[in-house]
């Protein structure tokens, strides 16, 4: 072994003394360096990102993001092109980690509930009720989740499938007849909510119609508002129109029991269980807060995806061809004027992946927010304890190495099997999308009746994002012209 005498040391030192010298100042800036920037050195585990100063850290830049046309996912974006793949930064006190794998994905998912959990955020527990599948615990969640499926099975859908179609035809009809402009966001969301409250309550009067709407959209603003009862505040707005909607469910559910009314549909569905023992149905509340649950969360989503595809099949003529062909192929092989079945919708295979490339490039639900529920460890990456880990679904869906050419529009790709967590439009896991059939069905019935019976012009091509919005919808709303599609 190697023994150096105090003569041999300072003979060293006198000898290498401006490379020892250099080291330490190397090793002292990078010190500096690894703490100013909180990355330290030999710690893969420290997730990088910058946290600002307490509680605020970056949430104004999120505000900012939010209220630009660019849309809040370019927070994201920047800071992604900033810090890397995995960052993390502080909004409104909390810390949030993005996690843009599917890896990630698979961790989160699997371990829902056990090691993460939605986050308890108090405005969206008083808005759309405490029983609410978005709200409940795990026990609960498993039995209303159980006890509200059924309905959204593909079997149960088939009546769906024809009123809408129904609706549809007859409304498509009368705009291009007006021969006016008109913006498909709007048209989308009156339709989705219609047929929706159609399935769920049997609700036909456009005045009751229009109130509920109005609501909804009134509880749906206030789920991540600031939660204080002063008049003209979102949460306010939002607690009121919460409490009419409770009562006119109240009072549905009164008139079912009674004999007053009686109809074939979800709710019908959920009262013929009042016999059951009480873990074999939902009570009044469960039934109500999750009525309004499945209107806030199906309608908005629905509506958007639909427009997005009206967007990316008029850039993509190719594309809007080859789905037209399939489409009057399959008008062609019915009788005239016969309404759609599901095996119709099955036979649609190029129209469903244009579902799901739709799906894929608008991000509809950009990320799936979680709280860690313990200190855990994923690719390598640390995650404490009450950090928030958002499932950042547009990243993977925009991952090149996922998706050759990610922002080309091209429903092709879906010809081969996706690796599993690669697609999440709908989650996965334990809280997959409910509705997740109902969107399915409904977009490809749209698709269907679009392009089998018209063209279509888009009157306004800005790109820019509606501000303020947690949906990437565009700020246009997308007008269009149609025109009938004249026979060969
Ligand atoms: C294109 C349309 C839709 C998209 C992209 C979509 C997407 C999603 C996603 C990603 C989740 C899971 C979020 C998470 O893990 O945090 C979810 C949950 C949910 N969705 Fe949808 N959704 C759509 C339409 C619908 C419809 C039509 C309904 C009902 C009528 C619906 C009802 C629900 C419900 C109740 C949940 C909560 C499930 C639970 O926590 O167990 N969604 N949706």
């Amino acid at each position: 072994m190697l023994t150096l005498s105090m003569k041999d040391i300072l003979l060293l030192v006198r000898n290498y003394y401006d490379i020892l010298l250099a080291s330490i100042l190397v090793i002292s800036i990078t010190l500096y360096l690894s703490k100013v920037s909180g990355k330290p050195k030999d710690a893969k585990s420290c997730i990088p990102g910058s946290l600002g100063i307490p509680f605020v850290g970056e949430t104004f830049a999120l505000l900012s993001a939010t209220n630009s046309v660019k849309g809040c996912y370019d927070f994201v974006r920047l800071r992604r092109e900033w810090h890397g793949k995995w960052f993390k930064t502080r909004i409104f006190g909390k810390i949030h980690v993005f996690v843009p794998s599917v890896e990630g994905a698979k961790t989160i998912f699997t371990n829902d509930f056990t090691l993460f959990n939605k986050g308890y955020v108090k405005s969206m527990a008083d808005a759309v009720g405490k029983k609410s599948l978005l709200c409940v615990p795990q026990e609960s969640h498993k039995r209303i989740r159980r006890l509200l499926s059924d309905p959204f099975s593909m079997h149960s859908l088939s009546k769906f499938v024809q009123r809408f179609d129904n609706m549809l035809c007859e409304r498509l009809k009368k705009v291009q007849k007006e021969g006016k402009s008109f913006t498909v966001l709007d048209f989308n969301m009156k339709i989705t909510f219609d047929a929706m409250c159609d399935m769920l309550m049997s609700i036909k009067d456009a005045s009751l119609l229009e109130q509920i709407e109005r609501d909804c959209t009134a509880v749906s603003d206030a789920m991540l508002s600031f939660p204080v009862m002063i008049p003209t505040t979102r949460y306010y707005k939002g607690i009121k129109a919460r409490t009419r909607l409770m009562e006119t469910f109240n009072a549905m559910i009164t008139n079912r029991r009674n004999g007053k009314e009686y109809h074939e549909d979800f709710l019908q569905s959920m009262l013929e269980k009042d016999s059951c023992p009480a873990n074999q149905k939902l009570d009044d509340e469960e039934i109500m807060d999750n009525l309004l649950t499945l209107i806030i969360a199906g309608q908005t989503t629905t509506a958007a995806a639909m427009m997005w595809s009206v967007k990316f099949l008029h850039e993509h003529g190719e594309v809007q061809d080859r789905l037209r062909e399939e489409q009057i192929s399959i008008l062609r092989s019915k009788p005239n004027g016969a309404l759609l079945t599901l095996d119709d919708l099955n036979s649609m295979s190029y129209a469903s992946k244009v579902v799901k490339e739709t799906l894929r490039m608008s991000n509809v639900l950009l990320w799936f927010p979680r709280v860690a529920l313990d200190d855990c460890n994923i690719e390598g990456f640390e995650i404490k304890k009450g950090w928030h880990a958002n499932i950042d679904a547009t990243c993977i869906h925009y991952d090149p190495a996922l998706y050759k050419d990610p922002m080309q529009f091209n429903p092709s790709r879906f010809d081969e099997m996706q690796k599993p967590y690669s697609y999440i439009p709908f989650g996965s896991g334990l809280r997959t999308c409910l509705g997740i059939n109902m969107a399915k069905v409904t977009m490809l019935v749209f698709l269907h009746r679009l392009t089998s019976g018209y063209e279509w012009t888009v009157d306004d091509p800005d790109p820019s994002l509606e501000k303020k919005a947690h949906i990437p919808r565009l700020r246009s709303g997308c007008p269009i012209t149609l025109t009938v599609l004249q026979d060969e």
